[in-house]
Order: C-alpha cells, then sequence, then structure tokens
C-alpha cells in the first residue's frame, strides 16, 4: 500500500529561507525580553508557526553555547518552580527536563504519580492546583490520557509542559529530532530530504509530533510499517496534501528507506499493543526491523535515529543502534538544550513578562 501526495505551494509550509526571529539573550531574565514568543503552554507542535520553531531553534543554539561553559547554568528561572509530574516511566524526557531547569536555576520538583496520592484516587485536577498551592511556576506532565496535559492547562496558573500524552503529542521530542536533524544534515536544512519513520506508528506521540514539524521543514515524509500499525495515517496523508506538505504512507520497507536522508526506528509498544496487530515481535524484526542490511538502501550516511526507548533486536539491530551513522546519543544530549531554550521561552509569557499575551 503506498500513498503519494506531491508538495504543492502553500503558506502552510515553512519557508527556510523566513526572516529569523530575535534571540534572546539567554543570561537575562526570560520577561525581560523582546521576543516574539505568545505562547504560554507547550501541548503540541501543532499550534506552532514556523517562526516560533525558528525561534526555539536559535534559543537552542544560545543553550547549546551555555551548555559548553566551565559552570553551564544561567540564572533565568532563579526563584522558579518547576514541577515535573509523570503518570508514566520515563529516562530521557524526565532526567533531561530536571537536568534543563537546574541549567535554569529553577528549583526542581520530581513527583512519580505511583508514590503520590494519585495512588489514593486523587484526580489530576486535585493534583494541579495541589503542585500550584505548593509554589509550582512551570508544570511538565506526561500522561497516559491523550489530553490530559490540556486538562491541566485549564486550571493551572503557569505554564505547562507536555512531556508525552497517550498516543497524542510529544512536542519536545519533536523539536530535539528536528534540532538533531538539522544539525546534521548538509546545509542545516530538511528542505527535499527523505525522511522515514519506521515501526509502531499506530501508538506512537512521537511520530504524530514529528509529522507537523517534519513536513513543515519541508522534508519528504514517508511512515513506514505494517498494515495494522499505519492505518489511520493515509487520511493524514492526504489532508497534507491539501496543505501542501510531502506525506507518504507505505507498508514496503525497501520503497521507504530506497535513498533516504534520515530513517528514525519506532520502538513497538508493547505495553499500549491489542492483541492482533502483529503476528509475533520475532517477525515483526524479520520483516520491519532495522538491519544494517536494509539500512544499505538509504543514502550512504543516512543518519540512524531513534527516540528511545530501544528495544534493539526487534525494531533496530544493535550494530545499526551502535553503528556510525547513529545520532541516538546526539537525539538525548540535544533534549537538554531544546528543553531549557522551551522553558525560557514560556516563562517569558508570564504575566509582568516581555511576551505576556
Ligand atoms: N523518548 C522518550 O520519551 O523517552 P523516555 O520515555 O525515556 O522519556
Amino acid at each position: 500500500m503506498t500513498l503519494r501526495v506531491d508538495p504543492a505551494s502553500s503558506d502552510d509550509v515553512v519557508a527556510e529561507t523566513e526572516a529569523p526571529s530575535s534571540v534572546p539573550h539567554v543570561d537575562a531574565a526570560p520577561e525581560s525580553q523582546a521576543v516574539a514568543w505568545r505562547h504560554r503552554h507547550l501541548l503540541d507542535v501543532d499550534g506552532l508557526s514556523a517562526a516560533d520553531i525558528d525561534l526555539v531553534m536559535r534559543t537552542t543554539d544560545a543553550m547549546r553555547e551555555v551548555l559548553t561553559r566551565p559552570i553551564p547554568r544561567v540564572p533565568a528561572l532563579r526563584g522558579s518552580q518547576v514541577t515535573i509530574l509523570f503518570y508514566e516511566a520515563s529516562t530521557r524526557t524526565r532526567v533531561s527536563f530536571e537536568v534543563a531547569a537546574k541549567n535554569l536555576s529553577a528549583d526542581v520538583v520530581n513527583i512519580a504519580a505511583a508514590s503520590s496520592s494519585v495512588s489514593k484516587g486523587e484526580s489530576l485536577v486535585d493534583t494541579v492546583r495541589t503542585v500550584e498551592a505548593l509554589g509550582a511556576r512551570m508544570l511538565v506532565i506526561r500522561h497516559p490520557m491523550s489530553g490530559a496535559p490540556y486538562l491541566a492547562a485549564e486550571v493551572f496558573g503557569g505554564s505547562v509542559l507536555n512531556g508525552g500524552d497517550g498516543w497524542h503529542a510529544h512536542p519536545t521530542q519533536a523539536l530535539l529530532d528536528l534540532y538533531t536533524m538539522r544539525e546534521r544534515l548538509p546545509e542545516g536544512s530538511l528542505a527535499g530530504r527523505k525522511v522515514v519513520i519506521l515501526g509502531d506508528l499506530l501508538h506512537s506521540r512521537v511520530a504524530r509530533s514529528n509529522i507537523w514539524t517534519l513536513t513543515a521543514a519541508g522534508a519528504d515524509l514517508w511512515l513506514c510499517g505494517p498494515a495494522t500499525l499505519v492505518r489511520g495515517f493515509e487520511a493524514w496523508a492526504g489532508r497534507g496534501a491539501a496543505a501542501g506538505r510531502r506525506f507518504h504512507v507505505t507498508t514496503s520497507v525497501n520503497e521507504a528507506l530506497r535513498d533516504a536522508d534520515v530513517v528514525m526506528a519506532l520502538r513497538i509498544q508493547r505495553e499500549r499493543m491489542a492483541s492482533g496487530l502483529l503476528p509475533s515481535l520475532r517477525e515483526y524484526a524479520a520483516r520491519y526491523g532495522l538491519t544494517r542490511e536494509r539500512l544499505a538502501l538509504a543514502r550512504p550516511g543516512a543518519l540512524v535515529m531513534h527516540p528511545g526507548p530501544m528495544n534493539e533486536g526487534v525494531e533496530i539491530a544493535a550494530d545499526v543502534a551502535a553503528g556510525s551513522q547513529s545520532v541516538i546519543t546526539d537525539q538525548v544530549t540535544n533534549g537538554v538544550a531544546v528543553r531549557m531554550a522551551l522553558l525560557y521561552l514560556l516563562a517569558g509569557t508570564h504575566p509582568g513578562g516581555a511576551g505576556a499575551a
């Protein structure tokens, strides 16, 4: 099955030549900066304009510079409390948000739902009101239910950042993936580059957010997996075509990987998998696993990515994950700078800030 849509001109597609927005001086207080950022929350990437994404990328560059300093820290969030409220397991997102907030001199509070009053039946709304009453100014939330961060944003007085909700969205992952591709691809541009997302699309919030940012950046995006794990995306691809985005869906791994510039493997999410979607993990690995032989179909030097956590030997072979084309650890490292940038920009919209709406 292949659905191919061709690009058409549209204002919806990012013009990479757009005039860059001014970049904040990240050593100064976020509320003192006259940057063109108006979003109090980061719930997904679908509401971000090309200029917004450009500002996140440039602010991330500034944060990367901070991270090269002997003391990689700025006072931007001194006196502010960042609360990290996770209802699902996480290593990369949780830890990198914590490191990012500390690098901005914030006070960080970590709450694992399993060891909180959530286990006694407390609602999400009550928990959010409680953490605000305890001083939280920024709330990073991960939740197994799609939409939970939107509910949190309705009752929280500060900023909510979505650290992943159900199958729906993982905006900071999409932005760090975009940053990593721009950093590694020639001329820092995704325009016309063939980017493949391979694996369990059905359950992937990473893919759903990446679809927005990658097609907006002008990539030629291919989604590939077994028919049971790509269903529903054909309709989205059709809508993408109407908006001038390049977006294909295929079950053929050879068609997807041929001449690819970037291959992002996705984990088979066993914890969300209904029975009957896959015959077995062994069969999936045999037919869709990213092996050295399959990677040879891509362009020489094509980037290998994975948002993690990986199931090596299932969706990606261990030697490919650790190979010379892999930028998987770069994704993790860039996650800190991207999250520093986002915390900084959102903090600037708080009451009294220059960017307050
Ligand atoms: N990529 C990602 O969200 O990883 P974690 O589940 O470890 O946070």
